[in-house]
């Protein structure tokens, strides 16, 4: 399969074009740095890092690190002008792993330090007051916050218990322990707002416990089988955080326009037998409802990161063990974006983030201006770019674009740490003296694993 290789704007468009495909272009990208209105704020530019999970809290049960703090400091002081902070678990039992981090009662001191260097990191390199977003989540299915699978689900589901034979299949978590659930999340957005973010993201994407409700057609009770009660757990818990927290503090989802799996299982899929097909009836429904709701603007995402990591972050090399992407890339990067315009196109001008542009590379900047010249889009959010190229914002502000050099090459590494569940989450390209000794530890120990299995 064909790795990156495109160096200018022709070579791009007669790619995108071989496929039948569309992605706008500007030479200008003056209108990256220009402010936006977002709910009775102003971000100062159309820069957003998206959430990165970093799985390096310290061992005492989720609170922020040494490299979590370096990681949001480097962040801040490279431009952009919203930092939306990776997941963090609402319960002990809904990390992914043991390094997740948590925002407790006890370690709230911590947080609102860790609040407070970003906010400063960013003064100090002119970058003004930056917005500051909390992601939280349940894991459900990926739970294993003591390192092993101990999966919370929404519904049985065969197409993803074939996948993960490693898990233990257990029954669908109960509509009591979902209303406890409710709380844990509202009370964590307390605390976010108390640590001094500007807002909370209901983490409803990639799989996890609130996405996988949102497709839970065969689950029985109050938060399964039709439209309204597959979304009442989403949307009750934006409106009790509404209720909660103060007018001004933002209460966002970070949406999935599709779960990809056979009906009756999935979301954002059409209702017909046999294999998924996208269908973005109900997510545009949802969209609006969550408008209705309040929220300030819409960063959605799709896919199982773990089964279909081309769908949500096109890359060149896969992970471990798992077979190349069945597709070029750029196709990943061009249908993901074409997602975000009809997104955008049904969202009643509230304001549409997009993502999965860091394969791109150098190219993403034009690319990006013309996304929002064209009304595809109305920020730019970059994940793994924040990792490997955390001042990209500056750069592409300051000095009209970014160097090849410093830019994301999509080989999976930071992924591959995740999965591995051992070393602490970054760059092992372009951060590599901090972050290098942390993927070949996951590395080895994966292998010491496998050798294991094999006597
Ligand atoms: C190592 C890693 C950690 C991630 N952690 C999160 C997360 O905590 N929450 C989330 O919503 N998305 C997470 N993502 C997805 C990214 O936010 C982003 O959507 C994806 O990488 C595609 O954008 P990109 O092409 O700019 O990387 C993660 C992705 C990677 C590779
Ligand atoms: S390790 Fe670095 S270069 Fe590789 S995908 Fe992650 S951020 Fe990109």
């Amino acid at each position: 399969m064909k790795r990156f290789d495109l160096r200018t704007r022709e070579e791009l468009s007669a790619e995108v074009a071989r496929f039948g495909g569309e992605l706008p272009w500007s030479d200008d990208l003056a209108v990256l740095g220009e402010p936006v209105a977002v709910a009775g704020r102003r971000l100062a530019n159309r820069f957003v890092v998206q959430p990165m999970e970093g799985v390096d809290a310290c061992d005492d049960g989720g609170t922020p690190g040494e490299l979590t703090f370096r990681r949001y400091r480097r962040f801040a002081a490279g431009g952009s002008a919203l930092i939306w902070f990776e997941s963090a678990a609402v319960v002990p039992e809904g990390r992914s792993g043991p390094r997740q981090l948590m925002l407790t009662d006890q370690n709230l001191d911590v947080w609102r330090r860790l609040v407070d260097e970003t906010r400063r990191a960013a003064r100090e390199q002119g970058c003004g007051d930056v917005v500051l977003l909390l992601q939280l989540t349940h894991s459900g299915r990926y739970s294993r916050p003591q390192g092993r699978p101990a999966p919370v689900t929404a519904q049985r589901n065969p197409l993803l218990e074939r996948a993960m034979p490693e898990m233990p299949v257990t029954e669908p978590v109960s509509d009591d322990a979902l209303e406890r659930l409710r709380e844990a999340f509202v009370a964590t957005a307390v605390r976010a707002e108390r640590a001094g973010f500007d807002g909370v993201d209901m983490k409803a994407v990639h799989g996890y416990l609130v996405a996988e409700l949102l497709g839970a057609h065969g689950r029985e009770g109050r938060y399964g089988g039709p439209y309204e009660q597959r979304t009442r757990f989403l949307k009750a818990c934006v409106s009790d955080m509404r209720q909660a927290l103060a007018r001004t503090t933002w209460v966002a989802s970070r949406l999935t326009v599709l779960e990809p799996s056979d009906y009756p299982y999935g979301w954002g899929v059409a209702a017909r037998e046999g294999a998924w097909q996208p269908d973005l009836a109900e997510p545009l429904r949802l969209i609006g409802e969550l408008t209705a709701l309040g929220v300030p603007f819409h960063n959605i995402s799709m896919g199982y990161p773990r089964f279909q990591p081309y769908l949500n972050r096109p890359h060149d090399r896969a992970l471990a063990g798992c077979p190349p992407p069945p597709e070029d890339p750029l196709r990943g990067v061009v249908r993901f974006q074409e997602t975000v315009r009809a997104v955008r196109r049904a969202a009643g001008g509230v304001p549409v983030i997009t993502a999965a542009l860091s394969w791109l590379r150098h190219l993403a900047p034009p690319v990006a201006a013309g996304l929002v010249r064209e009304g595809w889009c109305d920020l730019i959010g970059f994940g793994r770019s924040a990792f490997a190229y955390p001042d990209a914002a500056n750069d592409i502000l300051r000095g009209g674009g970014m160097v090849s050099g410093k830019c994301c090459v999509t080989c999976s590494m930071c992924s591959q740490i995740m999965k591995d569940a051992v070393g602490r989450g970054g760059c092992v390209v372009r951060d590599s003296a901090v972050y290098a000794p942390e993927y070949r530890r996951g590395r080895e120990a994966a292998r010491q694993t496998m050798a294991a299995r094999e006597l």
